[in-house]
């Protein structure tokens, strides 16, 4: 059975970024894969000194929350990373957290992620696709470094409220279908549903 981990870098548990993270997990245990969540929000994880100790084998030092998410990701078959963009960016909680994948830039640990899918979650306010391109980059070049495949991207605006994203059935929707694709290993259309607001 295929394992997703899903990875809330938002500090709202029920927004957006939770929501659509969970559509694509439910498409994915439709899928015929088990699945669990993440919320960055909960756990402790310090800033990446840049000590590089990761990549000589003597584990981080921090020695907090990220160590079991390494060995998380390790188990898993497939990430969804979730984050709305705060000020044109991820939140702190996911960038954190991204530079804590520095670990994987070396042939020792490269392994444990290269070859695996993710998919993308970014969520934001205003109604300009422009907005959420930087995240959506940001991903993009950080997957490919580690030689990871973007499989697909779940990118949609005017999510003002909390919890707005219920009022999007097609969004929900296409959330759900990227999870069954993140599974099956369909071919998958980038940005498939970069809706921004309609
Ligand atoms: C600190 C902060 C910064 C934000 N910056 C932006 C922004 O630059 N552009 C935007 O469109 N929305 C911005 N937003 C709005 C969120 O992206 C939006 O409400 C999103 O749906 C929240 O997702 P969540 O419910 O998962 O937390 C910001 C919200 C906060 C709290």
């Amino acid at each position: 059975m295929k394992r997703v981990l899903g990875i809330v870098g938002s500090p709202r548990r029920g927004g957006n970024t939770d929501i659509l993270v969970a559509s694509i997990l439910d498409g994915a245990r439709a899928a015929g894969a088990s699945t669990e969540t993440v919320f960055l929000g909960g756990l402790t994880i310090r800033e990446c000194d840049g000590c590089h100790a990761c990549w000589r084998g003597a584990g981080c030092p921090k020695q907090d929350d990220m160590n079991g998410l390494y060995r998380a990701i390790a188990a898993a078959d497939a990430l969804v990373l979730g984050t709305p963009v705060y000020w044109y960016a991820p939140t702190a909680l996911m960038k954190g957290f991204v530079d804590r994948l520095v670990f994987y830039n070396c042939d020792r640990n490269r392994g444990d992620v290269s070859g695996k899918r993710a998919a993308v979650v970014v969520p934001y306010e205003e109604d300009d696709p422009a907005t959420a391109a930087p995240v959506v980059e940001f991903f993009a070049r950080s997957l490919h470094y580690l030689e990871m495949e973007l499989a697909g991207t779940a990118v949609v605006g005017g999510m003002a409220r909390k919890g707005q994203v219920l009022e999007r059935e097609d969004a929900l929707q296409s959330a759900v279908e990227l999870g069954r694709k993140l599974v099956d290993g369909g071919r998958l259309r980038e940005g498939q549903f970069s809706t921004g607001m309609e």
